[in-house]
């Protein structure tokens, strides 16, 4: 059997990985600035993200959401004090998507309604209402198709007051920093105007954070840079450092019944041991606060390279805007350099690196970042 291909790829292949560092085949070092899609969290292969893991596998790695898992409630507890949303409750599951996807669910069942607002440039994932959300035709299967599934320009507050005074929509789905779209950051007044008319509409806010979220931006979460309480926060990414987890933070106006959400793996012992080891982690090694300081340099420093059009972002979630197309400033800091980093479209390279990552390497960063340019007579 052959992969069905999907993935264009390229020629290089991990196999270890160190903090903010990944090695291939050939025991070629590179430095690792994307996190491999924001995922890496707390770095590669942590000591204590290993450990935890490891001692929980040689207990009980897995049983069904039928019995009681005291891991559950500890990682929950867990993100609460360290999210500060300590009221809200958590639903875990699998993927970025599937936390979308309950969370639309939930949002629909709330309201009895189905019509959703998300905005442009927006990605929310691959499954059936989450695509629906997703500003993306072309991966909009015709199963996927939900003509109540509006999308409207961000920070456009009009347009959005406009479409919830028709009364018949059940929830508003935005990124806390939009990713896959290009790092793109939603304006504070903004947020906080739409906090105040979903309130005023009965209408469910959702902040997708499964790639802003967890400590990315500098804050646990990036809407916590505004001043609102969405009513779900949805969590993957960085949430379980490559192991796959998503979660559901659900604020107290959601009354749960049996059976009205569910999964089989989700929340099962190894991942809610890994998602705990990445709280562990991220709080003993002050990582957020890291992530807003080095993330600081890092925009700063990029933002005085002539070529640059822009920067946007906060923490270390970071998008470097061009005028002229950036495959080959990647492809040199990729294969010369050594340096993995990501793109959104043909303009805009994003910086998703794990949240400890040092000073050193960020200088580092920048200094070849200047050779590449250097090198192609940018500058
Ligand atoms: C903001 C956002 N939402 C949802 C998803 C979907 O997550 P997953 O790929 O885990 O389903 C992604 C993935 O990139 C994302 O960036």
């Amino acid at each position: 059997m052959d992969l069905f291909n999907v993935y264009p790829l390229f020629d290089i292949e991990p196999v270890k990985g160190e903090g903010s560092f990944i090695f291939d085949k050939e025991g070629q070092k590179y430095l690792d600035l994307y996190g491999g899609h924001a995922v890496i969290s707390i770095g590669h292969s942590h000591p204590h993200y290993v450990a935890t893991i490891s001692s929980q596998l040689e207990k009980i790695g897995f049983y069904s959401n039928s019995v009681k898992n005291e891991l559950q409630k500890n990682l929950a507890r867990k993100l609460g004090e360290m999210s500060g949303l300590t009221d809200y409750s958590l639903f875990l599951c699998n993927s970025g998507a599937e936390a979308n996807e309950n969370a639309l669910k939930l949002a629909s069942f709330k309201t009895g309604k189905s019509k959703t607002i998300s905005f442009n440039k927006g990605f929310h994932g691959r499954t059936s209402a989450a695509v629906a959300v997703t500003d993306n035709p072309k991966i909009i299967a015709p199963i996927n198709q939900k003509a109540d599934a509006i999308i409207l320009e961000m920070n456009n507050i009009d347009a959005v007051e406009k479409e919830l005074l028709k009364g018949d929509v059940a929830a508003v789905m935005i990124e806390g920093i939009q990713g896959i779209g290009g790092i793109y950051v939603p304006e504070v007044e903004f947020l906080e105007k739409l906090q105040k008319l979903c309130n005023e509409n009965g209408v469910v806010l959702i902040l997708d954070e499964i790639q802003s979220g967890y400590g990315r931006s500098g804050k646990f979460f990036a809407f916590q840079f505004a001043n609102i309480q969405p009513d779900i926060v949805t969590t993957a990414k960085g949430m379980g450092n490559g192991f796959p987890i998503g979660g559901v933070l659900i604020s107290p106006n959601f009354e749960p019944w049996f059976g009205m959400l569910g999964t089989t793996f989700g929340g099962n012992h190894l991942a809610c041991a890994a998602g705990i080891a990445v709280l562990d982690v991220l709080k003993s090694q002050k990582a957020i606060a890291n992530a807003a300081l080095v993330g600081n340099y890092l925009m700063q420093e990029i933002a005085k390279f002539e070529p640059v059009k822009e920067v946007r972002g906060n923490g270390l979630m970071i998008g470097i805007e061009f005028d002229i197309e950036i495959a080959e400033i990647r492809k040199k800091l990729l294969f010369d350099k050594k340096i993995f980093t990501g793109v959104s479209g043909k303009h805009i390279i994003r910086l998703l690196p794990p949240l400890n990552l040092k000073i050193e390497n960020a200088q580092f960063f920048i200094k070849k970042f200047e050779e590449v340019l250097n090198e192609m007579a940018l500058i």
